[in-house]
């Protein structure tokens, strides 16, 4: 995808964060905008920001597959075509596999799994008719290295990974018109460490206050880094510097970066 402008973009999670800064990016590059979120608020001020382009918005819980499937017709009979899905709605879990719940789990895998799962199948007949598709999906620098207290979101954004960079292959394999992006951010300044579940030992307010700390990116700065990377069909896209450190150390280390992450963890995670 060279071109954006009046191109059919759909994202999810589009209330708040990267979302709702995607959603900016994309709007002041001329894209027509299906915007969806299970927060109506939120969603209504995003849109509300986005004076002058074509947006319509739709309340979408992304971990309910029929609600989903529903969407994407709805979206291309509305729009008559899409070209861009990005699956961004995401929640976060800081809980130990020895601690958390099974609901807590299922939750996690439901939205930053299933929901990127289903999001990319519902909507994939639709980006192959339109010729010029894109498929971007969120995993995270969680997707690339194993984490105390994350192994929820560990698995579902390792998954999303693994799903993704499948799906690219096949699409070139096929000779399909559709790209596909998978994206990892680093800590980026969101409402994701206040939305987050914690496991009932955990200090939640000491590890949002860390969070804060860490999350080095703007959303405006992660959206323009998304957005640059779809247009440059890359098959990884990293966000921020803590992202490209991370990957850096992972692809140097392999396994052993292991010692290291619980060494940071006990001082950051262990309080
Ligand atoms: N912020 C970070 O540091 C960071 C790092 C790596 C990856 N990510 C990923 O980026 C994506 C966006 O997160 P963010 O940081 O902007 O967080 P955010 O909390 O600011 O935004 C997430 C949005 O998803 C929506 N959402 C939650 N559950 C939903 C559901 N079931 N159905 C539909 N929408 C739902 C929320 O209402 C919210 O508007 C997520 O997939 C997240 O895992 C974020």
């Amino acid at each position: 995808m060279k071109e954006l402008n009046k191109k059919v973009a759909v994202i999810t999670g589009a209330g708040s964060g990267i979302g709702r800064a995607l959603a900016k990016s994309l709007a002041a590059r001329g894209c027509r905008l299906a915007l969806s979120d299970i927060n109506d608020a939120g969603l209504a001020e995003t849109a509300a920001q986005l004076e002058g382009a074509e947006v319509r918005t739709y309340r979408l819980d992304v971990s309910d597959r029929d609600a989903l499937y529903a969407h994407a017709e709805q979206v291309a009979k509305a729009f008559g075509q899409v070209n861009l899905v990005i699956n961004n709605a995401g929640v976060a879990l800081s809980a130990s596999v020895r601690e958390m719940t099974d609901e807590d789990f299922r939750w996690v895998m439901d939205i930053d799994f299933w929901g990127v799962a289903h999001g990319t199948r519902a909507f994939l007949p639709h980006l192959i008719a339109s010729g010029d598709g894109h498929v971007v999906n969120l995993s995270s620098v969680f997707g690339l290295i194993g984490v105390p207290k994350q192994s929820a979101y560990n698995a579902a954004k390792f998954a999303v990974r693994g799903f993704t960079e499948s799906l690219r292959q096949e699409m070139q394999l096929e000779g399909l018109p559709v790209a596909v992006s998978c994206v990892h951010p680093g800590g980026i300044r969101t409402n994701i460490a206040r939305a987050a579940r914690m496991g009932k030992s955990e200090n939640a307010e000491a590890q949002r206050r860390g969070f804060d700390k860490l999350a080095m990116t703007t959303p405006e700065k992660a959206a323009e880094i998304i957005v640059r990377g779809i247009l440059r069909d890359e098959a990884r896209i990293l966000v921020g510097p803590d992202a490209w450190g991370i990957d850096a150390l992972n692809r140097l280390l392999g396994s052993a970066y292991q010692p290291l992450v619980a060494r940071f963890s006990r001082k950051n995670l262990y309080v």
